[in-house]
């Protein structure tokens, strides 16, 4: 599998030379990726390392050795620095989801912006009803099937825009219209947007996709090609005999 050109100038995001361990497992070990793509799927198997990577370059894991960069600026340092340059919708919505209410969640993703509450409601407010979702303003959160705080999580995410966006398996609860919305949205984004998926129609077409194994980039390149080796490679494995059990 052809490895994607690697630039030695600074990219939009510098992954250089990562080792990160969680707990005695070591995740990656001397990864290195450059990302300037304004689209970069992400494939693998459950454990290849997708929502690991998105949690270093988030900051929420920061690797016992190489770097991270975001836009020049070490992942250390882009929560005192930029807050609100790199945004994140987490796999799961419950580890996303702090607030009771709809409006309260989207006012807390404008927080980074300097805005007052009252005026981050407003926005979120507005924001609801540009989607055609004004009566999901006082919504609890509790009332929301999965797919609809899915929804919610990438609502809190669009409202807030931030420059980077991590889409950590983002349609996985999502119906088929919903699935259709997040697509199209994406698509007119005009940040950085990066997004794991084991949905590979939704990233098929990007410029870049990286699959990932066992935490080490086994391709790297047009979507088209890396989601075909990627299935070609499943098809594979589906169809071997399980081995004996050592
Ligand atoms: N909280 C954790 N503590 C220790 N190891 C973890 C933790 N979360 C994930 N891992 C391990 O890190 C590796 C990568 O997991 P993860 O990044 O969640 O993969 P993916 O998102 O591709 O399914 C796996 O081997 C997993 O078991
Ligand atoms: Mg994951």
């Amino acid at each position: 599998m052809p490895l994607h050109h690697q630039s030695e100038e600074s990219s939009q995001l510098d992954i250089t030379n990562v080792t990160l361990r969680r707990g005695p497992h070591t995740v990656f070990d001397q990864l290195t990726l450059h990302l300037n793509e304004p689209r970069i799927g992400l494939i693998g198997d459950n454990g290849a390392g997708k929502s690991s990577l998105f949690r270093m370059i988030c900051g929420l894991d920061i690797p016992q050795s190489g770097t991270v960069t975001v836009r020049g600026l070490d992942t250390r340092e882009v929560s005192s620095k930029r807050p609100g340059m790199v945004g994140m919708m987490f796999q799961n919505p419950d580890d996303q989801i702090i607030f009771p209410t709809v409006e309260e969640e989207l006012a807390l993703s404008l927080s980074p912006t300097g805005v007052s509450r009252k005026e981050a409601l407003t926005q979120a407010r507005a924001f609801l009803q540009t989607r055609g979702l004004s009566h999901w303003s006082a919504r609890t959160i509790a009332s929301l099937s999965q797919g609809q705080r899915q929804h919610v999580c990438w609502l809190a995410l669009l409202v807030a825009s931030p420059a980077l966006m991590l889409l950590d398996e983002p349609f996985a609860s999502l119906d088929l219209p919903g699935q259709a919305r997040l697509h199209r949205d994406i698509a007119q984004a005009s940040q950085q947007v990066i997004v794991s998926t084991h949905l590979l129609e939704h990233v098929n077409t990007f410029e870049r996709v990286i699959w990932l194994d066992q935490g080490r980039v086994r391709g790297d390149g047009p979507g088209s090609d890396i989601c075909a080796a990627y299935r070609a490679d499943v098809l594979a494995r589906a169809t071997e005999p399980t081995p004996p059990e050592l």
